[in-house]
């Protein structure tokens, strides 16, 4: 079943970049303007450029949707390249809705009384998100998951993600060096925390909650 993720598919063949949703300059000094010229400027933009160019010749697979790309492609050796530059394409077109202005806190209603449930609190979960994403060796994300019916943290490397996994993902950060080097450095812990206090958009991951619920 593919999760159909609105903000984050695209229906064919040729890709397009995303805009932001919400001004470059919008989430300062947390996220900083230079950190998306070069994170959705260069980054994304790249992962679209190389995946218009793997299917350029490839007229089969021209008229499937990112999502089924992805799906398709997860496990073949011979399919790697799209693989990950349609993952990657996904994965960012989420994330930046994970982020908003004026964002972190706590979700309310139903996602909240959930976390409650399945982690003993939201402060154990915003623990297990930060541990999560700090000890990802390498790059890759860490997510709040949906797993047949149970709330998880859970982390990839590289271009992973959840749906492979027939997960529900409701929320990531990336924790790509590229993610974070231009604002925090070397400080990946720093960045996850200020995600979670300052930047995190709770009502996207509850719309994204619902939307498991009922898939
Ligand atoms: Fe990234």
């Amino acid at each position: 079943m593919l999760p159909n993720q609105a903000e984050a598919n695209q229906p064919h063949y040729p890709f397009s970049l995303p805009n932001l949703p919400y001004a470059k300059e919008a989430l300062a000094p947390h996220y900083s303007p230079e950190s998306f010229d070069y994170h959705h400027g260069k980054h994304h933009q790249a992962y679209v450029t190389n995946l218009n160019k793997l299917l350029e010749t490839n007229s089969a697979l021209q008229s499937k949707s990112l999502e089924a790309l992805i799906m398709d492609a997860a496990g073949k050796a011979e399919a790697v390249g799209i693989f990950n530059n349609a993952a990657q394409i996904w994965n960012h077109s989420f994330f930046w809705h994970c982020m908003k202005p004026q964002g972190g806190g706590k979700p309310s209603g139903a996602l909240f009384a959930q976390i409650e449930k399945d982690f003993g609190s939201f402060e154990t979960f915003a623990e297990q998100f930060k541990t999560g994403g700090a000890t990802q060796f390498g790059s890759g994300w860490v997510w709040l998951v949906l797993d047949n019916g149970t709330l998880k943290v859970v982390k990839t490397a590289n271009a992973e993600l959840p749906m492979t996994k027939n997960q529900h993902a409701l929320l990531t950060a990336d924790v790509w060096e590229h993610a974070y080097y231009i604002d925090y450095r070397n400080r990946r812990p720093d960045y996850l925390a200020i995600f979670l206090e300052q930047l995190v958009n709770w009502e996207f991951a509850e719309k994204n909650y619902q939307r498991a619920l009922q898939g």
